[in-house]
């Protein structure tokens, strides 16, 4: 998922509520009925998505190396809302034919999965192949297929391994080439039955908490600098993947292979305000186009209203270079067009305005950059996280963004999106939420005709969401923590979703809350 919700709270820091403009009130409130007067497609992708070290557990088991998440938390337990960790998590690593029968039960045709590097490479170098953890992804892959569910592999979902970590993980360099070893290794072991990949799952929020904060680990906190060096060799790391595939193994293994970014979407917080629609633009760029632009765009490379900035704020703070890095002309091709889908992941939506500062902005810092303020709409519901509020038709103009800036070259595939409540088995406003932003996406294809060709639920099931532990319920099924085998249970939005999958439309009524919810 795209981040947590002590992110959020963190971000709630900067997007302290005040006196907000309620100028351009939406229409999430309408109450839908009846069956969807659009369906989807029929060659549409529906899947589900998880991740390694959110679901496997078996830290320590049959070779596996340590991810960075793994030594972290175990060196500093207070760092989640709950002091627990993925040690154990939904023990997919020994409950995977569970997994595959609820997924299959939901009638999807592709699941969304990552390979724990440092499971398949111990020491995140490829002189040493762990065959525990290799044969593992092997029987999950092959389970999956023998029952028409087409895995969907991310290389890499956050989980570093400790032994590249400790060499400077995405801020060295040297870690593009790590990356590609370690991606051949993954495509000689499975590309004869996998040919649907993504190298990495939303580099912006593994850096931008991860390098430029304490939000998530590595932790490195190194705002304006150390955030940039791990987006530019994250980049460089999926391009140079990609063009191994493409050169290498595309030729007889004939899949394809993309990347997976994440955006808020942005609505101005007086839609009467120029100013405040120029912030929209602004955050985008700085948050979003910063990735999308070097593999989407006509032109490539970093979007040039970014490159400018981060060279003149550079220059103005005394730096000898710019806090961004330069691409040479030979990576700026290598990056045009490395992804044959535009993998997006989307949760929320919030009001912009332009600000020159803001309590909690460290300088230099991304958002010191950005200098957008982040405000939520207090009419806006926020079932579970701080972080996210509920505003369906931020979703639809995300993707026409999409679309608008960067073509039609590819399809866009949906990779991630979802809520978090409380847990309950009767959800039903995760059944509204999905049934309101799937409604959006139908209009994106047939009102708007944005080339949209999947979406992917997350998550599949109740899993450790990074520093909320298990505090964030993001499941379609509910799993229970206590009990040995960690049972898994169906959620009514588990039940919603195999309708719309099945009927290829929306039923709002399928599954109404009997009492009257704001969702
Ligand atoms: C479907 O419903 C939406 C929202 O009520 C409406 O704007 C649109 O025109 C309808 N489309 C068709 C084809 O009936
Ligand atoms: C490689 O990983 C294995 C298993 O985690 C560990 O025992 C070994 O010490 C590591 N080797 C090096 C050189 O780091
Ligand atoms: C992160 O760095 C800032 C200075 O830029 C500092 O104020 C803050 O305490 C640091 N946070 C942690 C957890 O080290
Ligand atoms: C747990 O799973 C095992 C093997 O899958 C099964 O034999 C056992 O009955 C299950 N126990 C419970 C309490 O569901």
């Amino acid at each position: 998922m795209r981040s947590s919700c002590k992110v959020a709270q963190s971000g709630a820091v900067l997007a302290t509520l005040s006196l907000l403009c309620l100028a351009h009130e939406a229409s999430v409130l309408d109450d839908s009925s009846g069956w969807s007067n659009y369906s989807f497609p029929d060659d549409f992708i529906f899947g589900v998505s998880t991740a390694a070290y959110q679901i496997e557990g078996a830290w320590n088991e049959d070779g596996k190396g340590e991810s960075m998440w793994d030594t972290y938390l175990h060196e500093h337990p207070d760092f989640t809302a709950d002091r627990l960790n993925g040690d154990v998590a939904t023990d997919s690593y020994h409950r995977y034919m569970d997994d595959i029968q609820i997924v299959k039960d939901l009638g999807v045709k592709y699941y969304r999965l990552s390979i724990s590097w440092p499971r398949l490479l111990p020491n995140g170098t490829d002189n040493n192949v762990n065959n525990a953890g290799a044969k593992y992804y092997r029987t999950l892959f092959e389970e999956l297929i023998k029952v028409n569910i087409t895995p969907v592999v991310t290389l890499f979902h956050w989980d570093m391994p400790t032994a590249l970590m400790d060499l400077g993980g995405w801020s060295n360099p040297l870690m593009v080439d790590y990356f590609v070893d370690y991606a051949r290794v993954a495509f000689k072991l499975y590309g004869d039955i996998i040919n649907f990949w993504t190298t990495v799952n939303e580099p912006h929020q593994h850096c931008y908490n991860g390098y430029g904060s304490t939000i998530f680990v590595p932790a490195i906190n190194s705002s304006g600098v150390a955030e940039y060096l791990c987006s530019h060799y994250i980049l460089l790391g999926h391009a140079k993947a990609y063009r191994l595939y493409d050169t290498e193994f595309r030729p007889y293994q004939k899949g394809k292979i993309g990347i997976t970014l994440d955006a808020f979407w942005g609505e101005p917080k007086d839609a009467n305000k120029q100013e405040d629609r120029d912030a929209v633009e602004t955050y985008l760029q700085m948050h979003f186009g910063l990735y999308a632009h070097p593999i989407f765009s006509m032109e490539g490379d970093y979007p040039p209203f970014v490159r400018e900035r981060l060279d003149t704020y550079s220059e103005y703070e005394g730096f000898a270079r710019s806090r961004l890095p330069t691409f040479t002309e030979e990576e700026v091709k290598a990056l045009l067009g490395s992804s044959d889908f535009f993998g997006l992941n989307h949760y929320t939506t919030y009001l912009m305005s332009p600000s020159t500062m803001e309590p909690g902005w460290k300088v230099p810092s991304l958002e010191h950059d950005t200098r957008v303020k982040l405000e939520q709409h207090p009419k806006w519901p926020k079932p579970g996280a701080d972080w996210l509020t509920v505003y369906p038709p931020g979703f639809r103009k995300l993707l026409n963004w999409v679309t608008n800036k960067y073509g039609r070259n590819v399809p866009i595939i949906v990779t991630e999106n979802g809520m978090c409540d409380h847990g309950q088995i009767d959800d039903y406003e995760r059944v509204s939420y999905y049934n309101k932003y799937l409604y959006q996406l139908l209009l994106a294809i047939h009102t708007d005709g944005c080339k949209v060709e999947g979406y992917f639920a997350w998550t599949l099931m109740d899993d450790f969401e990074w520093t909320d532990g298990y505090t964030a319920k993001f499941g379609l099924y509910s799993v229970d923590f206590n009990s040995p085998n960690k049972t898994r249970t169906p959620k009514l939005s588990a039940k919603n979703y195999r309708g719309i999958v099945k009927s290829r439309r929306i039923n709002f009524d399928s599954f109404k809350s009997p009492i009257s919810t704001y969702l």
